[in-house]
């Protein structure tokens, strides 16, 4: 009994010193968990930091050296994040929701859940490397006609001034390849590297597209379809595409803050913006509501846009400009060009447009209260303005000066939009289970079972159907706008909806 006990002080001793010499040498050790005081680990750890510290191993017990080798091998392969997971490190802060969902990530998906991306690497006019995304079922015949719609797109006319002179049959054709001039996107997104790339940028045959994950010549870019990986000098793979019009709104340059798309489609379902109507807006700010309201009255449409102060008014217009110019370049429609710009205040707009009235509104300026009476004489009856508000003292203040004044006008609405961004990625872990897809570490198969080993607490599993991580992204949109539908009626009325 007693050697017994000299044993245990014995070995505590030993491993007490071996959790000092460590931490002399800098060398994390784990943090032991209050209710499981265990070290079993730890003893190998001890003769571990023995083997590595002196430079020669001080037992000749192979199992363990193998042991030791290997946990130091794979101790260099854990990252900081992952050594934080595990709580290996001691006395630092506590990891971000996005951090810790970051270990559950799979690495390689770079471009959401579907990866179609195939290597057919074709080399461009430098080292610049191109990795189509194709379709599972892509043909050859595919590619010929591909190359068939080159030839249709170089002869395309806009001879018609209202439609674009549009005989091309675009259900036949994968879309025009990206040309000089116009604009396109490059993005990247990592979630678990917590990387995001996303560059607004015009083509120009002469230049090249620098950003930390390399350099791409834009002539390399130029005659691909949009929607092609490019790999930059440094072997990174980027997206490439054409942006959609909410994009180049949200990354165009501006002046005043915008209106944001979310909030600008539903400004277009208040006032049921359609093709062919007359609709006004106030003010032009920075012109991301000028387009929206310019692609939903289309070619024979106008809309009349009011702001008082120029320099906004020029930002707009040349927003709209630099748009419609990328759209017609690239397309094989026109875009509509129906915009009048007025640089007056929207309570002097009789000037410009004498006593015309409007089948919509969109009133995003300051004070909007105070063109209420206007836009009562300016609206045509049973027609709705939607109002952009920053916050509901200004909600009230509308309302307030529609009953004052008893304006012909009824409050219907009072909407916020949310969004609420999910993402849904491949997943590395499942319940507690490392998930791989066909080979283990060591390039062992797995059993039919899908079952290869069990070890160090990591289950290792095949699985055809790939598991997903679905979560709330960690950047949410926050408050932009509350939005006021007011219909005008025929005759001021004691109902309002407020
Ligand atoms: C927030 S910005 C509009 C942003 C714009 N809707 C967009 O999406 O880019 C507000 C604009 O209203 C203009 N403004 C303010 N009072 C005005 C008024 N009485 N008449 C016309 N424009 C006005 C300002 O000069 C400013 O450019």
């Amino acid at each position: 009994m007693q050697s017994k006990n000299l044993l245990m002080r014995l070995l505590n001793l030993s491993l007490h010193h071996g959790r000092l010499q460590k931490m002399c040498c800098g060398e994390q050790i784990p943090r032991l968990s209050k209710t499981n005081q265990r070290l079993p680990d730890l003893s190998k750890r001890t003769r571990q930091f023995h083997f590595t510290a002196r430079g020669q191993s001080t037992t000749d017990d192979s199992a363990g050296e193998e042991d030791a080798a290997r946990s130091d091998a794979s101790a260099k392969r854990e990252s900081y994040l992952e050594a934080r997971r595990k709580g290996v490190l001691m006395g630092r802060r506590r990891l971000s929701p996005m951090e810790r969902v970051g270990g559950m990530l799979e690495t390689k998906t770079d471009f959401g859940v579907q990866d179609l991306t195939r290597d057919l690497r074709t080399s461009g006019n430098r080292d610049a490397k191109v990795v189509e995304k194709v379709d599972d079922d892509e043909t050859d015949s595919s590619r010929i006609s591909d190359h068939n719609h080159e030839e249709s797109f170089e002869t395309s006319v806009y001879g018609d001034s209202v439609t674009g002179g549009n005989h091309f049959d675009k259900t036949q054709h994968r879309g025009p390849p990206l040309v000089d001039g116009e604009y396109i996107i490059i993005t990247r997104e990592n979630l678990k590297r917590q990387e995001k790339l996303v560059r607004l940028i015009k083509l120009d045959a002469r230049l090249e597209f620098k950003c930390k994950f390399g350099n791409l010549l834009h002539a390399d870019i130029i005659g691909h379809q949009g929607g092609s990986v490019f790999a930059t000098d440094m072997d990174i793979e980027l997206l490439i595409r054409r942006p959609s019009l909410d994009e180049f709104v949200l990354y165009m340059k501006r002046n005043p803050v915008i209106a944001y798309p979310k909030d600008c489609c539903t400004m277009l379902m208040m006032i049921d913006a359609c093709p062919g109507d007359v609709v006004l807006e106030a003010g032009s700010g920075s012109g991301s509501m000028t387009l929206f309201l310019s692609r939903a009255v289309g070619h024979h449409g106008k809309v009349l846009s009011f702001d008082k102060l120029p320099t906004h008014q020029v930002r707009a217009e040349k927003n709209l400009k630099l748009w419609q110019t990328s759209y017609d370049i690239s397309n094989q429609v026109k875009w509509p060009q129906n915009v009048s710009f007025y640089p007056c205040r929207l309570q002097d707009c009789g000037e410009y447009i004498k006593d015309a009235q409007v089948d919509g509104a969109i009133i995003d300026m300051e004070s909007p209260s105070t063109v209420m009476t206007t836009m009562s004489q300016r609206l045509k009856s049973g027609k709705a303005m939607a109002v952009y508000v920053a916050n509901l003292t200004l909600v009230i203040d509308l309302a307030e000066v529609i009953r004052k004044e008893r304006l012909p006008l009824v409050t219907e609405t009072i909407l916020e939009v949310t969004h609420k961004e999910w993402v849904v990625n491949p997943a590395r872990r499942h319940a507690g289970i490392v998930l791989q897809e066909s080979k283990t570490a060591d390039g062992e198969e797995f059993g039919d079972d899908g079952v290869v080993g069990k070890g160090k607490g990591v289950q290792y599993i095949a699985d055809e159907i790939p598991k997903y991580l679905a979560r709330p992204h960690h950047i949410q949109s926050s408050h932009t706008a509350f939005l006021v539908k007011i219909r005008k009626i025929r005759k001021s009325s004691s109902t309002f909806k407020v």
